[in-house]
């Protein structure tokens, strides 16, 4: 969708002509470009456009000089005059993409401009932010929205001064961004669309287009492995359980990363059931799989170098059939823990604990990070505009606290200690699946924590952020994609 321009805004006759322009201590914005400087001093004269960040200015030119071509709007986006860092670029860029869809550009030409900062991060944090922007949902839709007037915007070219590697900025960007629509679009499709299969289907294909290993793991494979989580959590469904392996290998004498993701493809609580109000979202609860799959994608096709990487998606529906799991039943993890099942709602942690364990012992990683929609007390204490963290390595935590601070996708370390464990204590297992409700995502993390033995782990609590992100220009309501740019970010970032 996005490409480089070696046409320049002079020439340029086509849809929707884009500037950026700071908003300046004193005196009207300028784009650099003398006819457009001169109507944006007119509108700052009317006070009614001053550049600041998010503010913009749509303009109809009439022909050039002796009637030479023009584009046929021109539009101004104020940058502010705060700090410019990637996320007010990626935050411009969702503006653009926002108006451009409103107008009918099908596709448009964005002059980077020339400021005080890092040329690949204002590029990237661009590319980004239109190609998040641009994200709509519609394939259930049988008759076209009358409110949505605009086109679909199929192509943005970026017009900038030849700097090295701006070309790859704007690529990864691209592929990131991509990648998060990716797992937008997997967590918009309805649970009769999009169940454990469909995770195995979308592995496999992209283990084909990118050259990685795929395996799948079916329930028959499962029992013998004794995978009694998923197996359980599966019980009241009338769909399989399938455990979605894709690994990513680029030399042996590089640290391997594992990856897990929470693949709940419809989360009724079970015999534990939620309550009907809000449970339509819990088509959502297959968000921490799609993150893993999706960042999977970014790595493969931007052939990072530095990181082996294994992604685990463990996939089913919990749902109440006859023969569900029932409170109070036992039931034993891979690895030989049982736990009493005190609570079916609770049953993440189930399914995660199987896949943890399993590609720890398989694949021997260096490290592990798991993410999953797995606690409503994360949104009560976290809100919805960061994901909790919790960990038992400071190293991990910090590196990915800054990928998610470079993302736009804030994390927030919560406490881990050993005390929490012992809510966990059951009278006839090893272990019980709940703990009290207060810290309910610190219990949680310490049931996963079981599973972990010394390795460096780190587990994303998304429940707050997979979908109701803090809506911005490139965060829609619904599903936000949240993890998969943090991930693809911490490899790409990743020093051992
Ligand atoms: N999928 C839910 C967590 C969730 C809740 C995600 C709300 C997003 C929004 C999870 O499986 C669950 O039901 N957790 C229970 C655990 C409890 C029974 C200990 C919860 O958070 O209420
Ligand atoms: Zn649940
Ligand atoms: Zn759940």
């Amino acid at each position: 969708m996005l490409q480089l321009s070696k046409v320049g805004p002079r020439s340029y006759s086509g849809d929707l002509l884009v500037y950026l322009a700071r908003q300046p201590g004193k005196g009207s914005p300028r784009c650099g470009a003398g006819p457009v400087d001169e109507a944006v001093r007119r509108v700052h004269a009317l006070g009614d456009f001053s550049g600041k960040e998010g503010e913009h200015l749509l303009l109809y030119p009439e022909k050039g000089k002796q009637g030479a071509p023009v584009a046929k709007r021109i539009l101004v986006v104020g940058l502010g005059k705060e700090e410019l860092n990637r996320e007010l670029f990626r935050k411009a860029g969702g503006t653009i993409a926002s108006l451009a869809m409103k107008s009918k550009a099908r596709e448009l030409l964005l002059v980077v401009p020339d400021l005080a900062c890092d040329m690949l991060e204002m590029v990237e944090g661009l590319s980004e932010g239109i190609v998040l922007g641009t994200y709509r949902f519609k394939k259930y839709k049988t008759k076209k929205d009358p409110d949505a007037s605009g086109e679909v915007l199929r192509q943005a070219a970026l017009y900038a001064a030849d700097g090295k590697g701006v070309a790859k900025a704007l690529k990864l960007g691209e592929i990131a961004a991509q990648a998060a629509c990716k797992a937008r679009d997997m967590a918009n499709e309805p649970a009769n669309y999009w169940g454990p299969g469909n995770f195995s289907e979308y592995g496999r294909q992209l283990a084909v287009a990118h050259g990685m290993t795929c395996t799948v793991l079916d329930q028959p494979r499962m029992k013998k492995l004794g995978m009694g989580g998923i197996l359980g959590v599966n019980q009241g469904s009338a769909r399989s359980p399938e455990m979605v392996i894709l690994e990513y290998a680029v030399k042996p004498s590089a640290p391997t990363l594992l990856l897990v993701g929470k693949g709940l493809t419809f989360d009724s609580g079970g015999i534990s059931l939620k309550p009907s109000a809000g449970m339509e979202e819990m088509k959502y609860d297959m968000c921490g799989g799609a993150a893993v799959l999706c960042a999977m994608q970014a790595v493969a096709q931007a052939k990072l170098k530095g990181v082996n990487l294994v992604a685990i998606v463990p996939a089913t529906e919990n749902l109440p059939g006859p023969a569900a799991l029932k409170p109070g039943d036992v039931i034993t993890q891979y690895g030989g823990k049982t736990v009493e099942v005190v609570n079916t709602d609770a049953e993440g942690r189930l399914i995660l604990a199987d896949a943890l364990a399993y590609g720890i012992k398989k694949y021997k990683p260096d490290m592990v990070i798991d993410v999953a929609t797995l606690t409503g007390a994360v949104i009560v204490g976290l809100g919805h505009h960061r994901t909790g963290l919790l960990s038992n390595d400071d190293t991990l935590c910090d590196q990915l606290l800054a990928a998610g601070a470079r993302s736009g996708e804030p994390l927030w370390r919560l406490p881990l200690d050993s005390e929490y464990t012992k809510h966990l204590k059951s009278e006839i297992a090893d272990l019980r699946n709940v703990g009290k409700r207060d810290g309910g995502t610190i219990t949680a993390a310490a049931f996963l924590k079981e599973f972990v033995g010394k390795t460096p782990w780190a587990h994303l609590d998304i429940a707050g952020t997979a979908w109701d992100f803090t809506e911005k220009s490139y965060i829609p309501k619904g599903p936000s994609g949240i993890a998969v740019r943090t991930l693809f970010d911490f490899v790409r970032n990743w020093r051992g």
